[in-house]
């Protein structure tokens, strides 16, 4: 593993330390027949308003009309198409993150209670691997990456828990809940003794996918727990009951490094970082780096960074590409592979009340997701995240 250790924010950002970018992959230019040539270099013919719209293409004046961009859903298509490379292609592809893109294995089957053959997801305890998906930053996509690598595991034929840690209670809405129609949530579970972790939890909607619920009452919880004995085991305790019925078990968190969040990575063998590809993502990043150092040291030596997921890509800019090589150069080989591009689709199923993967089975966000969820199997089963 390389490269997890530099997180003190963008280096080389500017200066000569910069490394070279690497090369854009530009369309080549259209050919063009002796005939144009002539055509240009005659000053007879020369004229000013196609002098206009040669040199000022951008501003949509002139005689010549701008090319229409191509429909979203072609442009959705392609993406499909290339991620299906991705995964197939003979030859060395060069991915997203601008390293060479790996071959990323099917998944096998489980060999965990409840299932009967094949390798184990990978948690310390020989149960669930348990996942913190932790950023202080807000909307940088923890919640959206929770459900629907969760719904792809489930797809894959992983038994999954999610847990809906953050009081805005979003993962639960974004899964159909009315936020004040629940009997218990995981704050009953964390605060009440006579309440058990069948009591709270909830089938998901999606086969093999369950759900412990949060509303805002899980707000009480961060000042309540301050005063309870070992207050930063109080998740895994409560998840212990879950282990042996789960094989991955996905905590979305709130956007702090509070308590709550300080719970969820005591809980867990491993982290997943999501960070927007825009400029200041790696803005307290070296916070967030620490905090998870301070809790592997002090409470849970078996965590682990799984991985960095770079999300709300966006290929066609050179902002995203620039701002994921920076992302790699800070983290390294903790980099996912996979990148979640920006569509509108994920709005969208949120407000359907249902992960990517049904709400828009065939489109791209779905089946990055998918390809993220073999990618974390992969790392998982293997121990690569932990040599990190
Ligand atoms: N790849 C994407 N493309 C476009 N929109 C996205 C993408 N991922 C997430 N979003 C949208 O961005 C918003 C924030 O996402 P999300 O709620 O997952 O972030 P979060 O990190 O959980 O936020 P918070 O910190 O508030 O909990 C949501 O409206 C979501 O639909
Ligand atoms: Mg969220």
């Amino acid at each position: 593993m390389s490269g997890g250790g530099n997180f003190s924010g963008f280096p080389g950002q500017s200066g000569s330390g910069a490394p070279e970018m690497p090369p854009l992959v530009r369309p080549p230019a259209a050919p063009t027949s002796p005939g144009d040539e002539s055509r240009v270099s005659e000053p007879v013919a020369f004229d000013r308003s196609a002098r206009e719209a040669v040199e000022e293409p951008t501003l949509g004046r002139g005689p010549v009309e701008a090319e229409a961009p191509p429909a979203r859903e072609t442009v959705e298509a392609q993406e499909a198409v290339r991620d299906a490379l991705f995964e197939t292609g003979p030859e060395v592809v060069i991915g997203p993150t601008g390293r060479p893109m790996p071959h990323i294995p099917e998944p096998g089957p489980v060999d965990t209670p409840g299932h009967t053959s094949g390798h184990k997801p990978g948690g310390a305890n020989g149960g669930a691997r348990v996942i913190a998906m932790c950023n202080q930053k807000g909307g940088v996509g923890k919640t959206t990456t929770t459900i629907n690598l969760g719904a792809s595991l489930a797809e894959y034929g992983r038994k999954v828990l999610l847990v809906d840690f953050d009081p805005q209670g979003s993962l639960s809405v974004g899964l159909g809940l009315n936020p004040h129609e629940m009997d218990y949530t995981i704050y009953n579970l964390l605060m009440e003794r006579d309440v058990e972790f069948d009591d709270v939890v909830v089938p998901s909607g999606i086969e093999g996918m369950d759900l412990l619920p949060s509303n805002i009452d899980l707000s009480a919880a961060e000042v309540q727990l301050v005063h309870e004995v070992a207050r930063e085991q109080s998740l895994q305790r409560i998840l212990a009951p879950a282990l042996s019925q789960y094989d991955v078990i996905l905590i979305d968190c709130q956007p702090s490094l509070g308590l709550l969040t300080v719970n969820a990575l005591t809980a867990s063998d491993g982290v997943i970082v999501p960070l927007e590809c825009e400029y200041f993502a790696l803005r307290g990043v070296a916070l967030l780096k620490t905090t998870i150092d301070k809790v592997k040291e002090r409470l849970n030596p078996k965590l682990e960074i799984d991985g960095v997921l770079g999300t709300m890509f966006d290929g066609r800019t050179l902002h995203s590409r620039e701002v994921m090589e920076r992302l790699v150069q800070a983290w390294g080989d903790k980099v996912f592979h996979t990148v979640i591009r920006r569509t509108v689709k994920f709005s969208d199923s949120t407000v359907a009340g249902e992960p990517i993967t049904s709400y828009a089975s065939s489109s791209a966000g779905a089946a990055s997701y998918r390809q993220l969820a073999k990618e974390v199997l992969a790392r998982v089963s293997t121990g690569e995240s932990a040599r990190g």
